[in-house]
């Protein structure tokens, strides 16, 4: 017999010898190619999960910030808006020194400052707008009597001399407010009126 013939008869055997030695092989490497597989897996969704924590972070510290921005600007404009500014301490530069306005308003004395307003401010100022100068409603939320009738009176000072009509001045454009040359009680009839416009 040929060494040819015996690999031929023998082959068989050898075949269902090999498999079988090769099957736990077999078995062995698809557990751990299975694990191996399991590990990678694990492995990315621990990579994933990380990063999303990452980006949650990433998420969060942004929020932070548009809320500090917020915070800024709303200081920025309170303390940047000239008009809007409460300064109820001040009472100006002028010959208004000290305004005792009455628990009721003296609707008499407002009806009159009410006509000299129409005639002498309505070029500038609308009651409830900003217009060339700033809106007379609620001014007496803002400003002290003295402060408003020593703007009527002697504006061209108060913008030189008080830093508040200073600065108003320049919110303003720069455009004055202009003195009307009303005598101490106009203006302080033009203040009771002011006291309506609330
Ligand atoms: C030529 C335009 C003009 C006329 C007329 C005018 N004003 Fe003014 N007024 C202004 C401007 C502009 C301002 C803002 C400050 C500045 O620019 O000097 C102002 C500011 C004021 C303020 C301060 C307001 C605030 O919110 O702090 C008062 C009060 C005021 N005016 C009252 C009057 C009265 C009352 C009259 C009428 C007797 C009058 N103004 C006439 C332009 C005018």
């Amino acid at each position: 017999m040929s060494l040819y013939m015996t690999l031929i008869m023998f082959f068989p055997f050898y075949h269902t010898y090999i498999c079988s030695v090769n099957k736990p092989i077999k078995i062995l490497k698809m557990k751990i190619a299975l694990r191996s597989i399991v590990v990678v897996f694990s492995l990315m969704l621990v990579a994933c999960g990380g990063k999303e924590e990452k980006k949650k972070e990433g998420f969060s510290v942004d929020r932070t910030k548009t809320t500090e921005k917020a915070t800024e600007a709303v200081t920025e404009t309170s303390t940047e808006k000239p008009s809007e500014r409460v300064d109820l301490e001040n009472k100006g530069v002028g010959p208004i020194t000290s305004v005792t306005l009455s628990p009721d308003i003296d609707t008499a004395l407002a009806k009159k400052g009410e006509e000299t307003y129409s005639q002498m401010c309505m070029a500038c100022h609308r009651i409830d707008k900003k217009f060339i100068g700033p809106a007379p409603t609620g001014v007496l939320k803002r400003r002290s009597p003295e402060w408003v009738m020593n703007m009527i009176l002697n504006p061209e000072v108060m913008v030189k001399e008080d830093p508040l009509a200073k600065e108003l001045m320049a919110e303003f454009n720069g455009a004055p407010m202009a003195n009307q040359g009303l005598t101490e009680d106009q203006a302080r009839s033009i203040l009771e009126y002011f006291r309506t416009l609330e």
